[in-house]
This record gives structure tokens, sequence and C-alpha cells, in this order.
């Protein structure tokens, strides 16, 4: 998922798969499950609730507000305060893990190497509550091998309920 002004709008290959559709073309279809917000500029939750095809939202941050799915963010702060939220008394369905470690649209740098993000995901393994599934970390470059290397590396390939995939086509069928 990249920060682009436009809201995007995430289908149900989600648990297996991400799509993105500008905008200006979208509207809800029967498959739909996720609404991504690219900004945290206005209320989620009053937008969210204009959505009736829509079950449950995201943006580029954590929270644990209704129906939000958190986003796990690449640092120890941000680790614990997921371990916090999926052993506590509301813990989210799912939880996304790592967004685009891969790249840093600023700088153009690696975020996290395979093994820097296998360290740090290390203790989530370990406390990983009883009632939330997990979605594997997604690289900005589907081709490369920064996903593989990291299971490699974690060997925790089965930790992962689903697969997050980041495909930028206008439609469902050219996904
Ligand atoms: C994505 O990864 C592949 C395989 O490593 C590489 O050949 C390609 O240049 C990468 N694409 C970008 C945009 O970095």
């Amino acid at each position: 998922m990249r920060f682009t002004p436009q809201v995007s709008l995430v289908l149900p290959m989600a648990i297996r798969g991400i799509l993105t559709i500008p905008g200006v073309t979208a509207h809800c279809s029967d498959g739909l499950v996720n609404v991504v917000f690219n900004s945290d500029s206005h209320d989620k939750e009053s937008q969210f609730s204009q959505m009736p095809g829509a079950s449950n939202w995201l943006t580029f941050a954590f929270g644990t507000q209704p129906k939000q799915i958190p986003m796990l963010g690449n640092d120890k702060d941000a680790v614990d305060k997921a371990i916090a939220a999926v052993n506590g008394p509301n813990p989210p369905d799912y939880l996304l893990t790592f967004n685009e470690p891969d790249h840093d649209y600023k700088t153009g740098k690696v975020i996290l190497h395979p093994k820097e993000a296998a360290d740090l995901i290390k203790p989530l393994l370990k406390s990983p509550g009883k009632n939330t599934k997990f979605i594997a970390p997604v690289p900005a470059n589907q081709t490369s091998s920064w996903l593989f290397d990291f299971y490699n590396e974690c060997k925790c390939r089965d930790f992962f309920a689903a697969h997050n995939v980041h495909i930028y086509r206008p439609t469902v069928e050219e996904a």
C-alpha cells in the first residue's frame, strides 16, 4: 500500500492479496471487505460508517478502534504495543505486519532487511494472543525475494494466516 493522495479500497483478496482502486472509479462491490484510509486527518469511524459494503478498515497506523485492522510499525516499540493489544481484553481479529519494509519511498533504501524484520518480530511470535490472525509482511516489490528471505530467517511462515499482495491495477480482472 503506497502513500498516495487517493482513498484506496481493498478487496477480499485482501486476506490473500490486496487490490487498490483509485478513489475516482471506486465503488463498493459485493466482495469488498477493507477500506484503506491513506491519511489520518479525518474521523475514520464516521467515514467508515458511510461504506455499507465494507467490513473493516485500516490506515498506516496502529490502533484498536472498532473494526480497525491495526498495522504493525517497524520498531521495537511498535512490536511491544502489538503484543499488548493481541494479549489484551480487546484483541483485533487481524493484525497487519510490516508494510513494504523493503523500500522507503523517501530515501529509496531498505527499511528492514529480512533478518532485521525476523529478529524484530520474534517476541510477537512468542506472545501472539489467542484471537488474532496475522497477515504476513508485504514487500513493495512483489518479485523480490524479501518475503522468502524473511521466512527463512524467522522460520515462521505458518504463523501467518494470510498473505497481503500489493497490486496496482484498475480492475479486479487485471489484478
Ligand atoms: C524487484 O525485484 C526484482 C528481483 O530482485 C528486481 O529485478 C527488480 O529490479 C525490482 N524492482 C524494483 C522496482 O526495484
